[in-house]
């Protein structure tokens, strides 16, 4: 936390950045998201549940930052931000289906299939997924098409069978196979850090960085990733339910390998401590600018929810 006044554990401009980005991202998809005025309203009803409110918006916060260091407006990096928590909420949605992890409570809220029913709850994380790409295609968010079909492919790259689709399959798997540390650390880099790996590079595309440009924010952003899950997989041992606003103690029910099932809470802790401090150790070469990463980083492993 070190010189910022602190609030509870997130310091106060952290604390400040999340607000905005959270009501920024509460009010677009408030306008996105009108019911039309026919027998689809219970279907944006259904993507309005899982998208509005709650949330800690971490992943549009993560392209904001990223935006800001390579100087790039605040609009495009709101729009990028609008498509990776909608591809991030319909994960969220299907996640949560009896058929994965059976889940009745998310962000404080009924799950989408507890709240309308299954198949409602499967056609808005389908749709939300399709808004994700629509926006990114949008002139709105880029003039330069070069620039919004890196984004697009980078999306795709992260959400599909070589990123989060594909670690999901590989959490199913760990209910029932012998996963070592390596089996485990390529699963969450799939399932979470792709995304959060595309929050981070989406500020350079948009700011036309080259490769070399990219490589203190991507080594940030895979540590951090890693960090991110461990906490996830710590909370559902050691968090409550009222902070996180979802169920906790489902992974050792479900016989799931995490880090904390392979290495026990205080190694896994340490394990996640050690990824902030080499994530941080990755933005050396920058001053003041990349304040806000190194609050994000310390969040990441502080938070309760
Ligand atoms: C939960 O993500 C699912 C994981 C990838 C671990 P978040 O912890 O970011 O959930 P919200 O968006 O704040 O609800
Ligand atoms: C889900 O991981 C990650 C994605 C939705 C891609 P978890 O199943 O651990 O997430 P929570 O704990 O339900 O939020
Ligand atoms: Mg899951
Ligand atoms: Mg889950
Ligand atoms: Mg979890």
């Amino acid at each position: 936390m070190s010189a910022d006044p602190a609030v509870g554990v997130v310091p106060l401009a952290l604390k400040g950045a999340m607000d905005q980005v959270a009501g920024e991202i509460d009010r677009a998809f408030d306008r996105l998201l009108t019911p039309p005025g026919d027998s689809r309203a219970r279907l944006f009803e259904a993507m309005r549940h899982a998208a509005i409110g709650g949330g800690k918006r971490l992943r549009p916060l993560l392209v904001r930052a990223s935006a800001d260091l390579f100087h790039v407006d605040r609009m495009p990096a709101l729009r990028v931000g609008l498509a990776i928590e909608a591809i991030h909420v319909y994960s969220l949605v299907h996640d949560d289906l009896p058929c994965m992890d059976d889940d009745d409570l998310r962000r404080g809220r009924p799950t989408v299939h507890k709240a309308f029913d299954e198949a409602t709850a499967v056609l808005a994380g389908d749709s939300l997924h399709a808004l994700a790409f629509e926006l990114l295609a949008d002139p709105e968010t880029h003039p330069d098409p070069f620039v919004r079909c890196e984004l697009l492919v980078e999306l795709a790259r992260a959400s599909g069978p070589s990123g989060m689709a594909g670690g999901q399959m590989m959490d199913l798997v760990a209910e029932d196979a012998d996963f070592d540390i390596a089996a485990v650390t390529r699963l969450q880099q799939l399932k979470t850090g792709a995304l959060i790996g595309f929050c981070l590079e989406a500020g350079a595309i948009l700011g036309h960085v080259p490769a070399e440009g990219r490589r203190a924010i991507r080594a940030y952003s895979r540590d951090i990733g890693l960090a991110f899950q461990i906490a996830d997989d710590l909370l559902d041992v050691e968090g409550t339910a009222e902070a996180t606003g979802k169920a906790v103690g489902k992974d050792a029910a479900a016989g799931k390998a995490t880090f904390v099932s392979l290495l026990g809470v205080e190694r896994a802790r340490r394990q996640a401590e050690i990824l902030v401090d080499q994530a941080i150790g990755h933005l050396a070469a920058y001053g003041a600018e990349a304040t806000l990463f190194r609050s994000i980083a310390r969040y990441v492993v502080d938070r309760d929810r």
